[in-house]
């Protein structure tokens, strides 16, 4: 399927069939499209945790409005965004692209020094808000990515993310919980199945100017 296929195909899956597993090598896949989503000077804001664990996950669903995917999924991915970014985390960034690309770090050095003036000058509420954004980014690769290989998806809002962030440890590494994802394979009884997909029509959803 290509990707527009692909994403008719999918919806918010409300109940998984929890006796299904995504396999390894799909989970490496997700993985990649993830990594690979393109991100605000390439920084990539954030860290995506997967979590696999039951027992962890009925302590989720707790604070998640109770809703089912997240026990019923195969896996939940968390995209946690960076509520800290200092200096260290420019210059290890910069390290990385001289170490990829084959050129001395030191060549960086204005670019390093005005990308740490931007983050640096920004408030925690500005600097949480743009790395919010920048995992939302790789939420959409990975609901494509997913839809393509007829994993079922569901992304996530509903729960709250100051506990999320205690029961992940989360604030001692300077992270917040942005946005989360359900993933698996649909169960015969979730009724939303059936449903068609509601959307704008395209003509209101664009303008060509
Ligand atoms: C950022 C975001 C948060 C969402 N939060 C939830 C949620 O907490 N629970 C849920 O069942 N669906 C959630 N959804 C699913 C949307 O309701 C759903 O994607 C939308 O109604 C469109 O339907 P479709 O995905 O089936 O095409 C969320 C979707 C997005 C993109």
């Amino acid at each position: 399927m290509g990707v527009v296929d692909s994403l008719k195909w999918r919806y918010a899956t409300k109940r998984f069939d929890s006796s299904k597993k995504i396999s390894r090598e799909d989970i490496e896949y997700l993985k990649e499209a993830v990594s690979l989503i393109p991100s605000s000077n390439g920084l990539q804001p954030y860290k995506v945790l997967i979590i696999e664990d039951k027992k962890l996950r009925e302590k989720l669903r707790e604070v998640s409005w109770g809703q089912p995917q997240i026990t019923e999924a195969s896996h939940l991915f968390v995209f946690c965004n960076f509520t800290e970014y200092g200096p260290e985390k420019v210059d290890s960034f910069i390290q990385l692209g001289a170490d990829i690309n084959n050129y001395p770090a030191e060549s960086s050095r204005d670019y390093a020094e005005s990308l740490k003036a931007q983050i640096g000058g920004s408030s925690a509420s500005e600097l949480s808000h743009w790395t919010a954004k920048q995992a939302y980014l790789a939420l959409g690769s990975l609901i494509t990515a997913a839809s393509e290989l007829n994993i079922d998806n569901c992304p996530m809002e509903g729960f709250l993310p100051q506990k999320y962030d205690e029961i992940l440890g989360l604030k001692e590494k300077g992270m917040t919980a942005a946005v989360i994802c359900a993933l698996g394979y649909r169960s015969e009884e979730d009724k939303n199945r059936l449903l068609k997909k509601v959307r704008k029509p395209i003509e209101d959803l664009f303008d060509t100017i």
